[in-house]
């Protein structure tokens, strides 16, 4: 392995505001945090919004300096990326932040009944192999772990460059009847501009690694937002 990875590996087991439950804890109720990410890591009651697949943490910062009056957690199995994220908001004294180094999979051992108000997911992997459905985060399997964890009324804002991706949670959401809350197949020519100066907007813009490298190659950049 790369030396650098290696080093933001080691950092990252140092870093506060990275949280990295054990196998045992991620796959059963004894997360010292879960249903508890309010009293005993925030230290208040604001909403708690979570970025899954998060890799570098972009929209967990990115949406933390956006609502400095809500909770931001970033979750990705890949600690050398959460680095990043981890270590600008340790520079940066960001209170609302925190990061998960674990598998989205366990979501349900990390977090408890209702605990979360919303999710983004960001340039998550397409999984478009049929073999690989049940990892689509926005699959049923994926959903009803959502439901669990979310207050009634959270949405789940999905943004992406993959045309499969989209449209496979375009199905599940028609399929379920959820309810749809803003949809575009092309944010930054269709969506963006008719925002104006809605908060959306502000979230759209922000901008992840992946998402740089698919503008780069010219791809259309989704979104939907729904009620899971
Ligand atoms: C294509 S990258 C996107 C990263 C980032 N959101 C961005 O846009 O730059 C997908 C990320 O999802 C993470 N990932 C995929 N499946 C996961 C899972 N089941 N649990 C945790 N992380 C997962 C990978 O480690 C990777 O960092």
């Amino acid at each position: 392995m790369a030396k650098r990875k290696l080093k933001r590996f080691a950092d990252v087991e140092t870093f506060d505001n990275v949280a990295k439950p054990t196998m045992e804890e991620a796959m059963s109720d004894s997360f010292a945090l879960k249903g508890k990410w309010n009293s005993d890591y925030f230290k208040n009651e604001n909403p708690i919004v979570l970025e899954l697949a998060c890799g570098k943490g972009e929209y967990t910062i990115g949406l933390a300096k956006n609502y400095p009056n809500k909770n931001f957690i970033g979750i990705d199995i890949k600690g050398a990326r959460l680095w990043a994220g981890a270590k600008y908001a340790t520079e940066n004294k960001m209170s609302n932040v925190g990061f998960i180094r674990t598998r989205i999979d366990f979501i349900t051992c990390l977090f408890g009944p209702q605990e979360v108000s919303e999710i983004w997911i960001t340039f998550a992997d397409p999984q478009p192999q049929k073999n690989r459905a049940r990892k689509r985060l926005t699959g049923n399997r994926f959903l009803d772990r959502y439901r669990i964890i979310m207050k009634s009324g959270g949405k789940v804002n999905l943004k992406s460059d993959s045309d499969f991706l989209y449209e496979f949670t375009k199905e599940v959401v028609a399929e379920g009847n959820l309810k749809v809350e803003v949809d575009s197949a092309n944010i930054y020519e269709e969506l963006v501009p008719g925002l104006g100066d809605a908060p959306l907007a502000k979230d759209l813009l922000i901008r992840t690694y992946y998402e740089q490298r698919w503008l780069n190659e010219g791809k259309k950049i989704k979104f939907i937002s729904f009620v899971p």
